[in-house]
């Protein structure tokens, strides 16, 4: 497996220097395009330079390809209002800004106005409004601006000493010696399953990156600060140093089940991953997709044109039977036999000060979520 960026170049939009001199043009973009701009000009969205011009949106949408044919299944856009719209020209320059600073430029390509019915059902699978994913879609302004992007200005390293570009993790994993990569998303604490998963990949590859999303996510997700803590403590306690690395990845979270699967999967590659772990329900809220969808819609494409390579795990469980993690696939023992808690339930157990079990969670880990919970309910 190579360790080939999508497409082939890794983008390098992001350029400083560039003076904003003579240009009027202004708009103000939302938290998600703003990381969508970041990841954009640091080559974490390769092959794409900028927010999709209707050719591209169109063709995403409908094939989960680019106009050129490269996969890509998410639509990556920039909403404007009509107020927005009336002022920009075809061909000029517009700042693109977000709470008064300048974050970047885009060179106006097309503006267009999307068929949201269409992209919720195509891309989320869904048009219900419930569903987090479509709900923002609509939330956000009707039209899109397409075109091509020049970073100016990084967003705040919130967790500096975990935030590497792309070409930086790649020179990381170079330098570990690292042949065989596999990247870990994640918007959760690593329970036992988590680590269940991850651990089983480790046993067949050189390294893993557990790239935790720190984007913007549901408001009862838990927040990436207490995750955070929670993952230091996990990896200094239960991994071998020299096997993990850990890196944030500041995408906003889509609930888009399989579509954003292959998504996370081709950003990780573009970060120098060659494997991608994709469990139960990857990336999935509710009940909108099957256990299994995001590892099914893995097989409709050829392994060449994704270019890394899912490793597809069972839902995976403590069984007190076997007195260890299992999946059906190694567990002869009935669901009686074994502990399957919920994200909503130990949520609800945290908030609520009860401790889960360590079958379910590490103790340390469980520790820093309840400290985390309390003091975010104090604050
Ligand atoms: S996600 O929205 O970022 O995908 P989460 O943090 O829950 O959610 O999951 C991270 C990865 O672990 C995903 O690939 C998911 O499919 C997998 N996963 C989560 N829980 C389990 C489990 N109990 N068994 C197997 N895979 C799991």
């Amino acid at each position: 497996m190579s360790l080939q960026p999508h497409g082939g170049v890794l983008i390098q939009a992001y350029h400083p220097e560039t003076s904003l001199q003579g240009i009027d043009r202004e708009i103000e973009i939302d938290a998600i395009a703003l990381s969508d701009l970041e990841l954009i000009g640091i080559g974490g969205y390769s092959p794409i330079d900028g927010f999709l011009s209707k050719a591209d949106y169109e063709s995403v949408v409908e094939n989960m390809r680019l106009a050129s044919g490269t996969v890509w299944s998410i639509p990556i856009t920039l909403p404007v209002s009509k107020e927005v719209e009336s002022e920009l020209q075809i061909g000029e320059t517009a700042k693109l800004s977000y709470q008064g600073e300048v974050y970047g430029l885009i060179q106006v390509e097309d503006i267009y106005e999307p068929d949201k019915e269409r992209e919720a059902l195509l891309v989320y699978g869904t048009t219900d409004l419930e569903h987090p994913g479509v709900k923002k879609l609509h939330e956000r302004p009707e039209l899109y601006v397409g075109g091509k992007i020049t970073l100016v200005k990084r967003l705040e390293k919130t967790f500096a000493e975990y935030t590497f570009d792309p070409i930086e993790t790649r020179e990381i994993f170079k330098n570990k010696g690292w042949k065989t990569i596999v990247g870990f998303q994640t918007r959760n604490p690593v329970h036992r399953a988590h680590e269940y998963i991850q651990k089983a990949a480790l046993e067949t590859v050189d390294g893993l990156f557990l790239n935790p999303l720190v984007g913007e996510t549901k408001s009862d997700d838990i927040s990436a600060a207490i995750r955070m803590e929670s993952y230091e403590v996990l990896l200094s306690n239960y991994y071998p140093e020299n096997r993990v690395q850990l890196g944030v990845f500041p995408a906003a979270m889509r609930y888009a089940g399989p579509r954003e699967a292959i998504f996370h999967a081709l950003v990780r590659k573009n970060y120098g991953c060659t494997h991608f772990i994709v469990g139960r329900d990857h990336a999935g809220v509710g009940d909108y997709y099957g256990t299994y969808d995001a590892q099914k819609l893995f097989d409709q494409f050829e392994e060449e044109e994704l270019g890394i390579k899912p490793m597809k795990f069972e839902h995976s469980f403590y069984c007190s039977k076997c007195e260890g993690m299992a999946t059906t696939k190694t567990c002869p023992h009935d669901s009686s036999a074994h502990i399957i808690l919920s994200g909503t339930k130990v949520r609800q157990m945290l908030r609520s000060g009860e401790v889960p079990p360590s079958t379910f969670s590490r103790p340390e880990v469980v520790e820093v979520l309840i400290r985390g919970l309390k003091q975010e309910v104090l604050s």
